[in-house]
């Protein structure tokens, strides 16, 4: 159809038929749906009715052709007008292969496979008949307390911009065009990765300046690549609910950035208003979210209610509704539902694509490139001749998906356990568990340190349950479970090797671990392929290359942590520093347990020769910057050479150093690449007091460097013309 023909079908729409379009309800609301139980009660809750939903716009949560398809011909059939639903539903790191969670795919600092792996994950939803992803999640965050800080990619604005970038491409390509693809909805808008104390939902305070420096490119950046929806946060920022945030949707996303596409609440958001305390009741709320501008309100009934009675009272242009309406409909349209409402669904291709080898491959290579080598005492690679004894509550444990892996399944995933069997004679394998996740007994101790005392080298599966990270998951103690530590320690005490292997959602406070383990594998949740990659990684048949998208804190004391802070009046490291008068703990460095950027590999790389083009360039010019990276190993391997620049002196402080570029290598034993990057005055641009952003004229560092602390600098100035 085209714009007149979407348009004269809206003028065919009753007010209460348009409303629906702005509503999103979950599955079980409709019919067709295979889960239909619990329909009665939250419809009496949230006050709708049948005729509510049979014109409601768009489902979430619904996935299978069977099923989508069923539901979408039952909608059809009793829709006035015939229009088709919207599927929407979480495809964040997968759809039934599952990918590491987007905190790992971070630290793998690899845009083309984690394209590929949301491009797999769009195939096998798109077959299952879902139109929209809500992804990708770009919430930067500083804050490990976060539960949901697995779902992005880290803490820096330069990297999550560039993953926000290849998700968008990987889930949506060109929508029109390219088969297997869904369309991507960013979310959460905006900042809601920096609450207070970590806790989820929790306020959001920070000044324009700092959230145009970091927290708002990643969003951008998704939705210069064509994303086509956006969804609100559940915070509220600098006082205000994020879903009733005028300035935040219509002065920024809309008119300053131009967002013509679709925004979505969060699940409630709209009525959360109200317990936010500006608004008085459910209508309020619609008033409020409608206002600023959230076209569909997702799972509360506020625009059900009280939109109709909004515009009769003129507290609404109902002009206001059809442009959000129009919006949805050009969305439906964009993805062909007028003509072919069932799309890709299809029960054949269901059993050609999921799951399919070349999704599993594709899953295991990216989970072993998530994987970041924190220690290595001599004690990896294994060797495949020695008898190795797997302990721990994640040796033989499924639950290694991660939070929204809802169509993941436990039968698919390859544990720790099938993983290292692969590799080894069956009897040079022993397991036990040693304890639980948060408790164990007496007797699982004595077994496993009966079994790792049979064993030369010792294997330990530690990590939080899946339920300990993501939404609602925040924790103000980011050690593991004391059992799980106490059960570390006495392996250590049998005085042989031991690797610790971690499976978690956020950067753990890891002191005991690393000081009691010769090796320490981060592995994240690793997905379905995840017991295959790290067996990959353990026996050295792969060389880690993962590089931390997070700094992992010495103690949740420094929480926020992050490599790109600002130098203060009083830095500790100043030449003339005095010994009280610094800003400093008492207690503990200042500086992370590990930095972001840092991982070991097998190899060692040597980086030599950093030289610059020029000294001075001006805003015209480009500056080369070259290093010579060499192998200095026995493996081949990849390396992340990472790139940072600092501006010595700016009207608003600068930080410290920030990530401007960085490339992967691979590298044969003794080879050496000259890496070559460029820098452009576009990239010394950053927000100045008035918010103008452009670049001033002055003296920059560059350093060059394996991650953001071990770092060679050189010099140059940017000149005017
Ligand atoms: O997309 C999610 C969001 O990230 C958290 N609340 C529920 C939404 C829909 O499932």
């Amino acid at each position: 159809m085209n714009d007149s023909q979407l348009t004269s079908l809206l003028n065919k729409m009753t007010l209460h038929e348009k409303v629906g379009q702005l509503v999103q309800l979950a599955t079980p609301f409709f019919k067709g749906a295979s889960d239909q139980g619990q329909i009665t009660g939250p419809m009496q809750d949230m006050g709708i009715g049948h005729d509510d939903i049979e014109n409601t716009g768009s489902v979430l949560g619904a996935s299978g052709a069977k099923e989508t398809i069923n539901i979408q011909k039952k909608h059809m059939e009793d829709h006035r007008l015939g229009l088709p639903l919207l599927f929407m539903s979480d495809i964040v790191h997968g759809f039934r292969t599952i990918f590491p969670v987007p905190l790992a795919i971070g630290c793998s600092w690899d845009l083309e496979l984690a394209e590929k792996s949301a491009s797999l994950a769009a195939k096998e939803a798109a077959v299952s008949g879902v139109h929209v992803t809500f992804a990708p999640m770009v919430d930067l965050s500083r804050e490990p307390r976060w539960g949901r800080v697995m779902e992005a990619t880290g803490e820096d604005t330069c990297l999550n911009s560039a993953f926000a970038r290849s998700f968008v491409r990987g889930f949506q390509g060109d929508l029109q065009q390219d088969a297997y693809k869904v369309a991507s909805c960013v979310k959460h808008f905006a900042a809601y990765g920096a609450p207070e104390g970590g806790r989820d939902y929790n306020t959001v305070d920070m000044s324009e300046w700092m959230l145009r420096e970091s927290y708002l490119p990643a969003y951008k950046a998704a939705l210069d690549e064509g994303c086509e929806m956006v969804m609100t946060a559940f915070n509220i920022l600098n006082g205000i609910p994020s879903t009733g945030n005028k300035k935040l949707m219509r002065d920024l996303l809309r008119d300053e950035w131009n967002f013509d596409g679709v925004l979505i609440s969060d699940w409630g958001a709209v009525k959360e208003l109200i317990p936010h305390g500006v608004a008085e009741n459910e209508k309020e709320s619609a008033q409020k979210a409608l206002e600023a501008g959230v076209d569909i309100e997702m799972m509360t009934s506020c625009y059900f209610k009280h939109v109709g009675s909004l515009v009769e009272e003129a507290r609404l242009e109902e002009s206001m509704i059809d442009e959000a309406v129009l919006r949805i409909l050009r969305l439906k349209n964009k993805l062909g539902l007028f003509e072919n409402p069932f799309r890709e669904a299809n029960e054949a291709d269901e059993e050609t694509f999921i799951l399919a080898p070349e999704h599993r491959k594709a899953a295991r290579e990216l989970a072993a490139k998530s994987v970041v080598m924190l220690k290595n005492e001599e004690a990896l690679p294994l060797q495949k001749n020695k008898k190795a004894a797997l302990i721990g509550p994640f040796a033989a444990n499924t639950d290694i998906l991660g939070p929204w892996s809802w169509g993941g399944s436990a039968e698919d995933t390859v544990t720790l356990y099938t993983g290292m069997k692969q590799h080894l004679n069956a009897d040079d394998l022993l397991v036990a568990k040693g304890s639980g996740i948060e408790t164990g007994t007496e007797q699982q101790l004595r077994e496993a340190l009966q079994t790792a005392s049979e064993a030369e080298v010792i294997v330990v599966g530690l990590g939080e349950h899946s339920d300990m990270s993501g939404e609602a998951g925040s924790r103000a103690d980011i050690r593991l479970p004391e059992i799980q530590l106490e059960l570390l320690k006495q392996l250590k005490s049998l005085g042989k090797p031991v690797i610790a292997v971690l499976f978690n959602g956020r950067p753990l406070d890891v002191r005991d671990i690393v000081h009691h383990a010769d090796a320490v594998l981060e592995a994240w949740y690793p997905g379905t392929e995840g017991g295959n990659a790290i067996a990959d990684i353990l026996f050295g048949d792969v060389n880690p290359s993962g590089k931390l998208s997070m700094s992992f804190p010495f103690s949740v004391g420094q929480v926020p942590i992050y490599y790109n802070q600002f130098n203060t009046g009083r830095p500790k490291d100043a030449p003339d520093a005095q010994i009280r008068f610094v800003s400093q703990y008492l207690d503990i460095p200042n500086e992370a347990l590990f930095p972001f950027g840092y991982g070991l590999s097998y190899n060692t790389y040597h980086y030599s020769n950093i030289s610059l083009s020029t000294e001075q360039i001006t805003p015209a010019e480009k500056l080369t910057v070259h290093v010579d990276v060499k192998n200095t190993g026995s493996m081949a391997g990849e390396e992340i050479v990472q790139l940072y620049i600092r501006d010595l002196v700016g009207e608003v402080v600068r930080p410290l150093k920030e990530l401007k570029d960085f490339t992967k290598i691979t590298l044969q034993p003794g080879e050496a690449k000259t890496v070559e990057f460029t820098i452009t005055e576009s990239q010394l641009r950053y927000y100045h007091p008035d918010l103008d952003y452009k670049s001033d004229p002055g003296e920059f560092e560059v350093f060059v460097g394996p991650n953001s602390r071990d770092v060679q600098a050189r010099k140059f100035k940017l000149v005017n013309a």
